[in-house]
């Protein structure tokens, strides 16, 4: 695949990253698991993602940080208990499609090895197509070939970095949330949206703008074609659980991830796009 003048190769451990680098952006994305792990505006170069200073680029486990593809389901499967948590594709190396620069930017195109696994019954097609420009825009288009109508479930699991937890507020939510900390429970958003403990929220709303603030930086969030906003923070204690983070690591990340976990009907032929655009 041909890349074009703004975007090398480089090889960490055993994965392959795009380095790219234009007039608006730096970003990275590796190629194992079509994640992106970096991008950073020039017009205020603000690195907008977090990456563990402890993650695995061995080639096996799903990168912890940067923007992880959750594919054909989030979470646990619904009733196989063996496949992984958040689908097979953030595990896979995925192929370039096409690369191609813009007057706006650069915009990359890849797809997994494979869009079939254990855990799905659907015939798809899985694609990402990622922007960077003055702002990151991710779609995952997922295209059903078969001859029967499919459902799917999804997230971009952006990790954000933030200079402090404790000072961080969300901004743009404001209904209910299923509480996996607390047994799956309702309740109301808080507001102001702020962060004091382990934090595992499925929001049932749509927002299509949400500010993520620190008190220093703030970092913009746009979503379409989501049904959930989902919002995570492991704190502490799983923090330190966990051999791909620091045991301080949830100081200065936060993840918001525009979800479908309700189920995404996809009819023959047609092609269902989540997007996330972040500045
Ligand atoms: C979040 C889930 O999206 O991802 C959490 O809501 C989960 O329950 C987290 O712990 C991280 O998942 P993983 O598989 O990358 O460790």
């Amino acid at each position: 695949m041909l890349l074009t003048d703004s975007t090398t190769i480089i090889t960490r451990q055993n994965i392959q990253i795009l380095h790219i680098d234009n007039g608006f952006a730096s970003a990275e994305i590796s190629l194992f698991g079509g994640h992106i792990l970096s991008f950073k505006p020039k017009h205020d170069d603000s690195e907008r993602l977090w990456v563990s200073p402890n993650a695995l680029f061995d080639g096996k486990k799903a990168i912890r940080g940067g923007i992880p593809i959750c594919w054909p389901w989030f979470g646990d499967h619904q009733s196989n208990s063996k496949v992984a948590a958040h689908g097979y594709v953030r595990t896979q190396t995925w192929q370039i499609l096409s690369s191609e620069e813009t007057d706006t930017g650069t915009s990359i195109t890849l797809k997994p090895q494979t869009s079939a696994g254990d855990g799905f019954e659907g015939d798809a097609q899985l694609t990402l197509a990622v922007h960077v420009g003055q702002q990151l825009k991710i779609q995952m288009r997922t295209t059903n070939l078969g001859d029967a109508p499919l459902t799917y479930n999804c997230a971009l699991h952006s990790y954000f970095a933030i200079s402090d937890i404790k000072q961080c507020e969300l901004l743009g939510l404001s209904k209910q949330y299923s509480d996996k900390t607390r047994g799956y429970q309702m309740f109301d958003t808080p507001q102001p949206y702020q962060f004091s403990e382990e934090t595992d929220r499925v929001h049932l709303e749509q927002p299509k703008a949400l500010t993520i603030t620190d008190g220093k930086n703030k970092t913009y969030v746009r979503s379409t074609g989501h049904d959930s906003i989902v919002v995570w923070n492991p704190w502490q204690k799983k923090s330190i659980s966990m051999g791909d983070m620091a045991d301080d690591g949830y100081l200065t990340m936060l993840c918001v991830e525009t979800a479908i976990t309700h189920g995404q009907e996809v009819k023959v032929d047609d092609t269902h796009i989540l997007e996330q655009i972040i500045s």
